[in-house]
Order: structure tokens, then C-alpha cells, then sequence
């Protein structure tokens, strides 16, 4: 793949990533100016949005949730599936009226999209009107491009990636639950994916940092950690100590921290160590995230994913046996190129197997650059949403079945913040990872509670506040 070339990558002495200091720069020059910030994608995005947040607010800048107060907008971009290419080209598009109202308005975007090169061209020659645009491995570097105050458009993307900084200023969006980034990047290089391309080689941060970092939200008060990575149980791989994901999150759960979670898992890495540590911490959540992709083990092996359709059934039943109570989702592609009627239904025999508990399912998009991309795509898109359309309802009918096995039972509830679904209501989630929406609590948002959970829908429950009477 090309990757920009707008900058070379700033020359490092050695292979790893150093381990810096963040920068942090602080100033009162934007002070009483606003910031909006969009963020798309994954929840890599969403979090280095609490860092771009972080940075922005350093400067002066407070946050608006409305865009014509904005005197600065960024746009934390994802490049997974050319829709959320589609998505932050449209909103480009109301920028540029916005600009010609307030020229003074600094634009910029950053994330995936830049990473790509047709995209930072494409930028640089029809999108003169954005200021600054940056990429995944800088930044950190923001706040000296908003400093520059330059006329001219300002493009840094890195095609190598930077450092790993520590000890950042994030703005977090909860003060109940965080992020914690264990882990940068990925080396998987799965064919249609364009990850190892925008985010770069794997680099697993250190593990004093991270525990730091948990005994440190602890401390303040938070009741959740999630542990972040593209493949967070390949962590370690790339450590010069012997370190793997099991021991990361057993001494993650000795901080004794109330509800920890991690995301995503890969099938290829998951270890029988790491069933272990899950099933004897109570505070490890019983629930995880190992998409499948495909049912086909043809197209498995087209995807490069490493394993095949028996050894991701045998692993499943392996987790769900061992880990009493566990609730497993997943993530599958349709119609990637050369996948057959029969491949599609070994996905859905797959389905039907385990019975997952939710999904997130897509219909495959060619990423440029990817090796998947050079295989010729012959399925039209009606076969394509017509086999999405027929997966989702599987998919929903056992997500509907499992959440009513939920009716009557009492489940612990960390609730988080007021419900959409009333003004008398507030949401949470079950350890389990099911969205409950919660009468009667509303005084409890921040604390782990007890819930009669009364009825169920594909992607919720309704509960009410168990109230124990004491004798
Ligand atoms: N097309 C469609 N879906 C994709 N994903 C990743 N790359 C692509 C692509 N090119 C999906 C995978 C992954 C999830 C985050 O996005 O299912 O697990
Ligand atoms: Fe992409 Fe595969 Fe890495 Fe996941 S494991 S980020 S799908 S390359």
C-alpha cells in the first residue's frame, strides 16, 4: 500500500517505539474559544478523542456540542469500510459553508482517513479549506500544529509509527468507566483489513503503566476498566520481557478495581491461561468479544485468519464451559469475494451453533492497499445485503431469546447515566454486558446495583431497583 508520503516518518534509532512522556502543552491562548469534535469508528477513536479532547482543552479551548459555536472543529476520522469514508466527506461538505461564514474557523481532521494516501492527497488537492490534518501515530503532535498558526494547509501524517506517550491529559466522557489503552496497532494483517495500515505495527504499552494507570481510576473513583487494543490478547508479543495478555489482566484485576473488560479479542491468540484467569476473578466480566468473521473455513483461510470453522466452534464451547454465566458476541463479513451460497451457510451454521448473544455484521467493503482488495469481487451487492439481511434476523432471534432467559433473575447493574427511554429512568449494564434500562435508580447513576429485570428486547432489558428489606 502507498502510504503518505506528503512527510516522511521521523527517523527512530531503534526498532521499538520509545516510551515518552506525553507533551501536554498547556496555554491560555484559546481560552474562551470553542471546540467541537466528531468522533467515527471504533472505540480506538473514541478514545483518542478523550486525548484530542485532553489536548484541545490544554490550549484554552472548551467543548460545544453545537457546531456553529465551534471556533475550531476536529473530525477523529475511521477508515474501516468506505462508508465512514462516505460519512466525513458529507460532512466536509457542510464545513466548507460554515467556513464561508466564519473564515476564521480551524478544520481538522485526523484518525484513519489521513493514513491512507489517496486520502491525504485527495485532502491537500480539494479540500484547501482544512486547516490541519494529522494522523493516528501523531497526535500528540495537535497542539503544535494549532500553535503554528500556519496560513497554509498543515499536513502531518507519519506513515511509520510514533512513539508510545505516557501520561497523557485525557478529557475522559465518564467518570465511572474508562479506557486503557494496553496495546497500539496490529501485526494480524487480516486481508480485508486496513488496520495494520492506519495504526501501524503492534506496540503493547508497558505493564507498569497500565497498572498504573488502573490503580490510578481506581483511586479517582472510577468503577470500570476497558482494556483497549485492535488484539489486546496478543499483548506482550512484542515486549522484550516474557509478558502475556492472562498475566496482564490477572494482576489487572488484583488492583481489585470492581468491573474490568477487555476488547478485542482474536481466536488465534485466546489461551487456555486466559479461560482460566477470566473464570476465578469475579471482577474479570464474563463477557467476550471473538469475531468469527466467517462460518467458511475456505473463506477463513481467504481472510487470513488462522483458524478454521471446527476451531472456533471448539473454542467457543471451550469458553462457555469453563466460564459459567459467559456471554460471547461477535463480529461477521458478508459477501467477501469468492464466498459462495454454501460458504454463507456455514456462516449461518455457525450462527445456529453458538447461538452468539449479539453481533455486529457487515457487508465486506474493499479497502484499498489491503490484499483482499486485489481479489475480484463478483457478488452483486442485492446478493450481499440479501444474505446481511438474512444473518441479522438469525442473529436478533437469538439475541432476543437470550436477553428473555433474563426475565425475573436479579442481575448486578453499574449504572451510568440517565435513559433515553424516560425521564424516570437511568441505564446500565449487566456484567454480562446487556444494556438495561433501570427504574427507580435514579439517584444510583455511578454505583453497582441490584435489578429485577422485568421484560426483554433484542437489544435491551427493562428492570426495576431490587430494594432489600432488611430484618
Ligand atoms: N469490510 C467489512 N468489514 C470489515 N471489518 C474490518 N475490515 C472490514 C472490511 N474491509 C469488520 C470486521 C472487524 C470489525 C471491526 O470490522 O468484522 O472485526
Ligand atoms: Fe484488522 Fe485482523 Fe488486526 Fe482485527 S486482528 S484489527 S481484523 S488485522
Amino acid at each position: 500500500m502507498n502510504l503518505p508520503d506528503l512527510k516522511q516518518a521521523r527517523l527512530r534509532t531503534d526498532n521499538l517505539p520509545q516510551v515518552l512522556e506525553a507533551k501536554n502543552i498547556k496555554s491560555d491562548k484559546f481560552k474562551g474559544k470553542n471546540y467541537f469534535i466528531r468522533t467515527y469508528g471504533c472505540q480506538m477513536n473514541v478514545h483518542d478523542s478523550e486525548e484530542i479532547k485532553g489536548i484541545l482543552e490544554n490550549l484554552g479551548f472548551s467543548e460545544t456540542e453545537e457546531l456553529e459555536q465551534a471556533d475550531i472543529v476536529v473530525l477523529n476520522t475511521c477508515a474501516i469500510r468506505e462508508n465512514a469514508h462516505d460519512k466525513v466527506f458529507g460532512f466536509l461538505g457542510r464545513l466548507k459553508h460554515l467556513k464561508k461564514e466564519n473564515p476564521n474557523l480551524i478544520i481538522c481532521i485526523g484518525g484513519c482517513m489521513p493514513q491512507e494516501s489517496s486520502v491525504a492527497t485527495l485532502l491537500k488537492e480539494k479540500y484547501p479549506f482544512v486547516n490541519i490534518v494529522f494522523g493516528t501515530h501523531n497526535i500528540d503532535d495537535l497542539a503544535t500544529l494549532i500553535l503554528a498558526e500556519s496560513k497554509k494547509q498543515q499536513i502531518e501524517v507519519f506513515s511509520i509509527e510514533g512513539n508510545v506517550y505516557e501520561h497523557m491529559d485525557y478529557v475522559r466522557d465518564s467518570s465511572i468507566t474508562a479506557w486503557v489503552n494496553i496495546m497500539y496497532g496490529c501485526d494480524k494483517f487480516c486481508t480485508y483489513c486496513i488496520v495494520p495500515f492506519t495504526r501501524g505495527k503492534q506496540r503493547s504499552r508497558k505493564v507498569k503503566d497500565i497498572l498504573n494507570e488502573v490503580q490510578d481510576l481506581k483511586n479517582r473513583g472510577y468503577k470500570e476498566v476497558t482494556l483497549l487494543g485492535q488484539n489486546v490478547n496478543a499483548y506482550g508479543k512484542d515486549l522484550e520481557e516474557d509478558y502475556d495478555f492472562a498475566t496482564l489482566l490477572e494482576n489487572v484485576a488484583k488492583t481489585n478495581i470492581e468491573r474490568i473488560r477487555f476488547v478485542t479479542s482474536h481466536p488465534w491468540d485466546f489461551t487456555d491461561k486466559m479461560i482460566d484467569v477470566i473464570a476465578s476473578f469475579p471482577n474479570i466480566m464474563p463477557y467476550i468479544h471473538l469475531p468469527l468473521q466467517s462460518g467458511s473455513s475456505k473463506i477463513l483461510k481467504l481472510m487470513g485468519r488462522r483458524y478454521t470453522k471446527e476451531e472456533y466452534i471448539t473454542l467457543y464451547n471451550k469458553i462457555k464451559e469453563r466460564i459459567p454465566g459467559v456471554s460471547i458476541t461477535t463480529d461477521i463479513i458478508v459477501g467477501f469475494p469468492n464466498e459462495t451460497e454454501e460458504d454463507f451457510e456455514e456462516t449461518l451454521d455457525v450462527v445456529n451453533t453458538c447461538k452468539f448473544d449479539s453481533a455486529f455484521t457487515f457487508i465486506y467493503s474493499p479497502r484499498e492497499g489491503t490484499p483482499a482488495s486485489l481479489i475480484k469481487d463478483t457478488i452483486p451487492l442485492e446478493v450481499k445485503e440479501e444474505r446481511l439481511h438474512k444473518l441479522n434476523d438469525v442473529i436478533n432471534s437469538y439475541s432476543l431469546s437470550h436477553n428473555k432467559e433474563y426475565i425475573g433473575k436479579n442481575e448486578e447493574v453499574l449504572v451510568l447515566g440517565p435513559s433515553e427511554k424516560g425521564e424516570d429512568k437511568v441505564y446500565g449494564y449487566t456484567k454480562t454486558m446487556k444494556l438495561v434500562n433501570v427504574s427507580g435508580a435514579k439517584e444510583d447513576i455511578g454505583k453497582l446495583i441490584n435489578v429485577h429485570i422485568t421484560d426483554a428486547k433484542s437489544f435491551s432489558l427493562d428492570g426495576k431497583k431490587e430494594i432489600f428489606i432488611k430484618n
